[in-house]
């Protein structure tokens, strides 16, 4: 018997592990090679409309407790990403996408939603682009109006992956489930900054960034518990995680699967390491399945 089989409505996951957006990078291939090392599944890097660059290096600060990153949401566009995921099955992949209104949220969805994928996870989280991400994720009635744009155009799930950087999480989250949202990730990047002691000015080209890694995790955590006492839909944890005591904290905090992020960029098999410690907790612990630990701490 499998104790870690996770779902997400009728979707199904031989684990509860998945690659967070974006530390992978843009190329589907790098994603999807997660999936053979260990991934329960996998998100995708957020995908917009059109083109973006993003921001010039430098743009990521590696800090001995985590990184800052200011990548700038820099992705080939819908156009091109679609030609990826033809004639591929994608049962385990979920595609993030990310645009400034509904509309364009809605006309990613349109543009290839015949592809055989899970679902998508609406980046309404990114801390360091103007009039995308936080600047959409923390209005709930604009989180909402994404939400039921996107649900009119896809039987697919759609999950709503929220931004810390808010007093309003739990509006934003109630939302995104009364518009019909199939689950909640949260969280996505602490805004922050790295001040570089040769110049005395910023460390990154856009001044601002994300902070990702173990020195988000309590605040994630945090986020997860109040989101559990709140909503009713599955909440996707992640922030910090890197081994199997943080993933086992935030399923007994609420999260019913978690993701991982920065820890896959120090360590590429930890999916296969975490997998390992949490089958080993459940043996101890004589649990037959990883689910009656969600919620627990409550
Ligand atoms: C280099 C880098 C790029 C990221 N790109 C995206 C992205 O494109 N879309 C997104 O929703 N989150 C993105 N994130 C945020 C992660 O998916 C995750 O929410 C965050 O890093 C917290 O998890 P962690 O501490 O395990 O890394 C990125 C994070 C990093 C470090």
């Amino acid at each position: 018997m499998n104790h870690l089989q996770a779902s997400i409505g009728k979707t199904r996951f031989p684990n509860p592990l998945l690659l967070a957006s974006g530390v992978a990078g843009a190329s589907l291939d790098k994603v999807l090679s997660f999936l053979s090392r260990g991934a329960g599944g996998v998100v995708t890097k957020s995908i917009g409309l059109r083109p973006r660059k993003g921001y010039p290096p430098p743009n990521i600060a590696r800090l001995e407790f985590g990184l800052v990153n200011a990548i700038g949401l820099s992705n080939p566009g819908v156009t091109f990403f679609a030609k990826d995921l033809r004639n591929r099955n994608l049962e385990r992949v979920i595609v993030s996408i990310f645009a400034s209104d509904p509309r364009s949220f809605a006309s990613i969805v349109s543009k290839i939603d015949k592809y055989s994928f899970a679902g998508y996870e609406l980046n309404l989280s990114c801390p360091h682009v103007k009039g995308i991400g936080t600047e959409v994720g923390h209005i709930p009635e604009l989180v909402s109006d994404v939400v039921k744009a996107v649900k009119k155009n896809t039987k697919k799930l759609v999950i709503a992956k929220l931004s810390p950087n808010t007093e309003r999480l739990v509006d934003v989250a109630l939302a995104a489930e009364d518009a019909g949202a199939d689950a909640i990730t949260a969280i996505n990047t602490v805004k922050a900054m790295v001040i570089d002691l040769e110049s005395g000015k910023p460390a990154l080209s856009n001044k601002y960034g994300g902070l990702s890694g173990a020195a988000i995790k309590p605040i994630a955590l945090r986020c997860v518990y109040e989101l559990y006492q709140n909503i009713h839909i599955p909440i996707i944890g992640c922030g910090g995680i890197s081994k199997w005591s943080d993933a086992a904290e935030f399923f007994l905090a609420g999260a019913s699967l978690v993701q991982l992020g920065t820890a896959v960029a120090y360590n590429e098999d930890i999916f296969v390491m975490v997998s390992r410690g949490l089958s080993e907790y459940l043996a101890k612990k004589g649990i037959m399945d990883y689910r009656e630990l969600i919620g627990l701490a409550h």
